[in-house]
């Protein structure tokens, strides 16, 4: 680690972090003394959460998932700005908004599986170089639309393979000693729906996963966890 993060915990890069799940993560994660790297679409909302954090502990990097070569370059520029990458969130997604095959429309699909399928593929590609450097950890957010069958949902299906990826990701990884976790959330209570849901799981929750597999002991490697809403 760099002498400016000597102090700090690790560095981890956040998909998906300028609202939601990923934003409760980042800003969990500074509050535990970690440096986080925040990477989505929306430069606005990424400055204006690298100010509530602060510049010495976040920094923005603007890049849409679906785009290989912009990520390369995202981790590319945090690894130079905080001199290491210790795990990565890959927590970008999106819905559809047309529902069943008969009904969907690909323009629909391919703009959802590029971040929800491409996308986790692209993170996961680009940053291993770095996290093997330091036997880093990988986190993904599938959900629980990965874990139970919906009707002719193509949204669940790409969570299906965010979370066989995710399992598959953690053998090929362990082999250098590095971890991979794959979080199955029920219905969360962020942006993602029009209409707030708060009897549902809060982002916090989330976030409390993240921090959970990020510190479980060396030999342990937490390779799933579903969080359902109490209610
Ligand atoms: N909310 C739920 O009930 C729930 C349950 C289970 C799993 N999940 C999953 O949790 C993850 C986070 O969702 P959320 O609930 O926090 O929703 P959200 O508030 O809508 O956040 C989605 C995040 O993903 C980013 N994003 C979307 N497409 C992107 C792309 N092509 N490139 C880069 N960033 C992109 C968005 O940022 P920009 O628009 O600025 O790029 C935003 O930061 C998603 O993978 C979602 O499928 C959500």
């Amino acid at each position: 680690m760099n002498e400016q993060h000597a102090d700090k915990k690790g560095v981890i890069a956040i998909t998906g972090a300028s609202s939601g799940i990923g934003e409760a993560t980042a800003e969990r994660l500074v509050n535990e003394g970690f440096s986080v790297a925040l990477i989505a679409r929306t430069e606005a909302k990424l400055l204006q959460l690298v100010e509530k954090l602060g510049e010495g502990s976040a920094y923005p990097f603007v890049a849409d998932v679906s785009n290989y070569e912009a990520l390369e370059q995202a981790f590319q520029a945090i690894e130079k700005r905080f001199g290491r990458i210790d795990g990565v969130f890959a927590n970008a997604g999106t819905g559809a908004s047309s529902s069943g095959i008969e009904q969907g429309e690909v323009k629909d699909w391919d703009t959802m599986l590029g971040a929800n399928v491409n996308g986790l593929l692209y993170t996961a590609k680009a940053s291993l170089p770095t996290l093997r450097k330091t036997q880093g950890h990988f986190i993904i957010t599938s959900s629980v639309a990965g874990r139970v069958a919906l009707k002719g949902s193509v949204y669940g299906a790409s969570k299906w393979f965010a979370y066989g990826f995710g399992l598959n990701l953690a053998e090929e990884m362990r082999e250098w000693g590095g971890r991979c976790t794959t979080i199955c959330p029920g219905m969360v209570n962020t942006p993602f729906f029009d209409e707030p849901k708060e009897e549902k799981l809060q982002p916090e929750d989330i976030a409390n996963a993240v921090v959970f597999a990020l510190n479980a002991s060396d030999s342990s490697c937490v390779r799933e966890v579903y969080v359902m809403p109490t209610k």
